[in-house]
């Protein structure tokens, strides 16, 4: 049965009843498909590797660097010098969150009623404007919502498959919506996640707007079967500081971040993985995405660069990744590619 979330008759609340549905909402897909993971695999292409030693930088090249800079940022910066990479955060953040929670379809009609309407009236400037939203909303429709490409669950499921923990304690490095933790935390339930992300703005409204009607799918540790998980069934703590000053020790099972590593150039790499090490049981896993090198990934980021491109940002293929993981100390358990990112589960060495 389709039960209505009652803070928001609009909204449903989906439960077990409703695996194997699909569906398109204004903002985002919902994919209760194949609910017990067994056919998941197909979406990680994984071991392309086999000894990462063997590996050098001039077998695999650097990644390629992403310069379109978002206007808001050159905007800024005209005024006040140089954008500090904090600051930097701050506006992306607000920019992207703002993708998140638009009525796409409804959006797309407006801005192509738009275009007919100033082409119609010679407004060239305008129809420049217009043509542009219409253009970004399209990929974004497509990217996100069709494709499902950024959160990306069927991809998060098969890379975050068959880890060897019971309850684990998971802290999210950058954690932004917290997606990734949220569908972690489905999966390996009875724990605990500590977000971390030094914009407070991610703590209050890019995961605290997070739609409590989303169905992550996870499993009931009581029967082992599959089960829908929401936000508020799970046990979150969100810190707003910088990664730098937390106060933890090896500690957690399983430390987590997706789209960190390609935003810090090559001078600071090893610094971001000793985070993920600093703070991990020695047995624990470290799982890290970054997006692919991949044209469409160019075009995606060329195209809404003034959404996006607030910070230094790499993109890298899998073996790229693996040797800034490799050479940070770090065996690989599980490297391939999801959707749009690279995806590793690792342990320190
Ligand atoms: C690119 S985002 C991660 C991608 C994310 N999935 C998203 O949808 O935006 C990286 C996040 O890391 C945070 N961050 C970057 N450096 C940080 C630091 N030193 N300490 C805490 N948070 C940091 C940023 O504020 C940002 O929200």
């Amino acid at each position: 049965m389709i039960e209505m979330v009652p803070e928001n008759r609009d909204q449903i609340r989906y439960s077990e009843e409703n695996f194997g549905w699909t569906e398109l909402k204004p903002n985002y897909r919902i994919d209760l498909r194949n609910p017990s993971n067994d056919d998941i695999d197909q979406f990680i292409n994984a071991n392309m590797v086999s000894d990462w030693s063997q590996l050098s930088w001039k077998d695999v090249g650097k990644p390629y660097e992403v310069k379109t800079v978002a206007k808001s940022k050159r905007e800024w910066e005209k005024d006040h010098g140089d954008m500090s990479v904090k600051t930097s955060w701050e506006f992306f953040n607000r920019s992207f969150h703002d993708w998140f929670v638009k009525d796409v379809p409804g959006e797309l009609t407006q801005s192509k009623q738009n275009l007919k309407k100033y082409f119609s009236r010679f407004q060239m400037s305008d129809v420049k404007k217009a043509l542009g939203e219409t253009v970004r909303l399209s990929l974004w429709n497509y990217a996100h919502r069709i494709e499902d490409g950024v959160w990306d669950p069927r991809g998060k499921r098969a890379l975050f498959k068959g880890l060897d923990i019971d309850k684990p304690r998971i802290l999210f490095m950058g954690a932004a919506e917290g997606y990734e933790a949220m569908q972690l935390h489905a999966m390996y339930p009875g724990g605990e996640v500590v977000m971390v992300d030094y914009d407070e703005f991610c703590k209050t409204d890019r995961f605290g707007l997070f739609p409590e009607s989303y169905p992550f799918l996870g499993i009931n540790r009581a029967t082992n079967q599959p089960r829908v998980c929401h936000k508020d069934d799970m046990n979150i703590h969100y810190v707003v500081d910088d990664i730098r000053n937390l106060p933890f020790g090896k500690e957690f099972d399983i430390v987590l971040s997706v789209g960190l590593l390609e935003h810090f150039p090559d001078e600071y790499k090893h610094e971001v993985m000793d985070w993920h090490r600093k703070f991990l049981k020695p047995d624990g896993y470290a799982i890290m995405t970054t997006p692919r090198h991949q044209l469409k990934s160019r075009l995606f980021y060329m195209i809404m660069a003034d959404v996006m491109n607030h910070t230094y940002r790499e993109l890298m293929d899998i073996r790229q990744m693996g040797l800034y993981v490799y050479e940070g100390g770090f065996d690989i358990l599980r490297h391939g590619f999801i959707k749009v990112h690279n995806g590793i589960v690792a342990r320190p060495r």
